[in-house]
């Protein structure tokens, strides 16, 4: 079911200063920073060839990583994102297999666009995975 790894996301408290370790440290392509009010954070996105890597710094007090950096102070990897064709049969599969799909159970547009679902970390080996659609 699952396809490519569109991402990883690694949650961090200064995105100013991780984005310049990735720029000048460890010479990769950094993107500017985007500010994404519906999703309470912002992301600078680093496209490594095969993957993105994103970068999320809280925005807001209802940040959905607030209480991910309270628990990780200095940040840490947050979630991975594999790409799927069809989110409808991945939810509905997932389901019948007992996965948890969390929020409301539904697709929401996610930062690229997309929809995107969230799977429960407990019933994944303790990793918060995101499918996001890509079509056929
Ligand atoms: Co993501």
């Amino acid at each position: 079911m699952i396809g490519r790894l569109n991402h990883i996301a690694i949650a961090v408290p200064d995105l100013t200063a991780a984005a310049a370790k990735y720029r000048d440290q460890l010479g990769a392509e950094t993107g500017s920073p985007q500010i994404l009010p519906d999703h309470g954070v912002t992301v600078v996105f680093i496209d490594v060839g095969n993957t993105k890597i994103e970068l999320l710094e809280p925005l807001g007090a209802d940040s959905p990583i607030a209480a991910f950096l309270a628990k990780n102070p200095v940040g840490g990897m947050h979630h991975i994102c594999f790409e799927v064709p069809d989110i409808d049969a991945a939810i509905v599969k997932l389901r019948q297999d007992g996965a948890r799909v969390l929020g409301d159970g539904k697709p929401r547009i996610g930062a690229h666009g997309r929809p995107v679902i969230f799977l429960h970390p407990k019933d994944f080996d303790g990793t918060l995975i995101e499918l996001e659609e890509m079509g056929e």
